[in-house]
């Protein structure tokens, strides 16, 4: 896998559309809700199929869960749990699944899995996850590397003040309250969409949860959840992704499946650099970027409704090639510029001081043999492929394909020069 290039001739203008495919940042956390459910089978449609996806899949799989895949519907049994152990191969391979130690917990009373690793953003301690999860009754031994947690008595609801709106941190709460005993309330908690999307199956394999959105949770424990069926909701970073895509070749691009609402402070920016943007339909959104865009206005990444840390690179690399001076501003992640030297081989002029990185407009970039860094700084070099002159040839795919499904088949079908080898 490691050995395959994306290989892009750039210059081609983008048109037609593109079928987005459900989130990854939603499918997961639901993936590991899915152990919560004692009976009934939990079907979940527009479940992308994406290497994390499989990795969560495998996780849910070796706890006892039976796992099977129809398409983009993933429908899963977890009547009879076998084990309440992630195995160290699997927590290495996506640190994200330290949001299965909520739903673990609840569940089967006990959990052990290895420290999740660092990862291309920076080491991503989980001190949030962890003190919530004790401040709900849970004993947690941190040694040689290894978290063994326990809840002899049960987890017990009691009210949580994140110092940062984490996330993962409020997925792995929700997870646990939602079978706790008595009353569980999140301050200052994340209000991402996914959020939203994993409240809402919750609720529908019979949780009692509130406030889902707002920067309060409120969760009312019960006894059992039972299995449902769930629609993944459009991945929003994915949208943002091919909408770049779109804006860098000058194209004229439908992305479907979308809700424009979940992105709407990058569209704003992208309007203000010169692209048409609207939503159309249920579902559509439609771009057009005939001229050269202006360079974006200070860009500074926030929790949700703010600007996403994930659509960082993706912006960055469209604004390498527009007129005037970008400033970024990364306030989420320590090390999220891993992306700024490989669009500078293709030509970029990207200045990095600390945590803001400061872009100078090019006329244009060149095609080079570039590396992918991490899944958005991946999908960045893509963006400024499409736009470079002459072939360039991408390599680290497996960032990509942990977060894009059939990525070369999408901008093929709407007219990129584009192929896996
Ligand atoms: C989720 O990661 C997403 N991953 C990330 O998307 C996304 O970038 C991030 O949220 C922010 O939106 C998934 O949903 C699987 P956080 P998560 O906990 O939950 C610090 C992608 O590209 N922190 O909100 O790990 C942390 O170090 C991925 O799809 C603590 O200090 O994000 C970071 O600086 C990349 N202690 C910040 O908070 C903790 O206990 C945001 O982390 C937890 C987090």
């Amino acid at each position: 896998m490691d050995k395959q290039r994306l290989i892009i001739k750039g210059g081609r203008r983008l048109e037609g559309e593109i079928a987005l495919h459900g989130a990854k940042n939603s499918a997961l956390p639901i993936l590991s809700a899915t152990v919560l459910c004692s009976s009934s089978e939990c079907v979940i449609n527009n479940c992308p199929r994406l290497s994390d996806v499989d990795a969560a899949l495998r996780i849910a799989s070796a706890l006892g869960v039976k796992c099977r895949r129809e398409g983009s519907t993933v429908i899963t049994d977890a009547s009879s749990l076998t084990s309440y152990e992630v195995p160290t191969s699997l927590m290495r391979e996506m640190r994200s699944s330290i949001v299965f130690l909520g739903a673990i917990l609840a569940r089967t009373g006990r959990c052990r899995l290895s420290f999740p690793g660092g990862c291309e953003l920076g080491p991503r301690p989980i001190d949030l996850h962890l003190s919530a999860l004790r401040q709900m009754g849970a004993v947690i031994n941190e040694e040689y590397g290894y978290l063994d947690c326990s809840c002899p008595k049960g987890l017990t609801g009691t009210e949580i003040t994140l110092s940062f709106p984490s996330v993962g941190a409020t997925e792995n709460i929700m997870l646990a309250g939602v079978l706790a005993k008595g009353t569980t309330i999140i301050r200052n908690c994340a209000r991402e969409p996914e959020i939203n999307d994993l409240a809402g199956f919750l609720i529908s394999c019979g949780g009692k949860i509130k406030g889902a959105g707002s920067d309060v949770i409120e969760i009312e424990g019960v006894k059992t959840l039972t299995g449902c069926v769930h629609r993944v909701m459009p991945d929003r970073i994915a949208a943002v992704t091919y909408l770049c895509c779109g804006a860098v070749t000058g194209g004229e691009l439908i992305i479907s499946g979308a809700d424009a609402g979940h992105i709407t402070a990058v569209t704003g920016i992208m309007k203000n650099m010169g692209c048409n943007i609207y939503s159309f339909g249920r579902d559509k959104i439609y771009i057009t970027a005939h001229r050269r865009l202006n360079a974006p206005s200070t860009v500074r990444t926030m929790p949700y409704p703010g600007f996403p840390t994930d659509a960082q690179a993706i912006l960055m690399a469209l604004s390498t090639v527009s007129r005037g001076t970008g400033i970024f501003v990364e306030n989420i992640f320590e090390n999220r510029y891993r992306h700024v030297g490989e669009l500078c081989r293709m030509g970029a002029s990207i200045r990095v001081e600390g945590k803001v990185a400061i872009v100078e407009g090019t006329d244009s970039l060149c095609g080079a043999d570039v590396m992918s860094t991490d899944l958005r700084g991946g999908a960045a070099l893509v963006v400024a492929a499409l736009c470079a002159n002459g072939e360039s040839r991408i390599g680290g795919l497996h960032h990509i394909d942990r977060g894009y499904e059939n990525i070369e088949q999408n901008l093929r079908q709407v007219g990129a020069d584009i192929k896996r080898i």
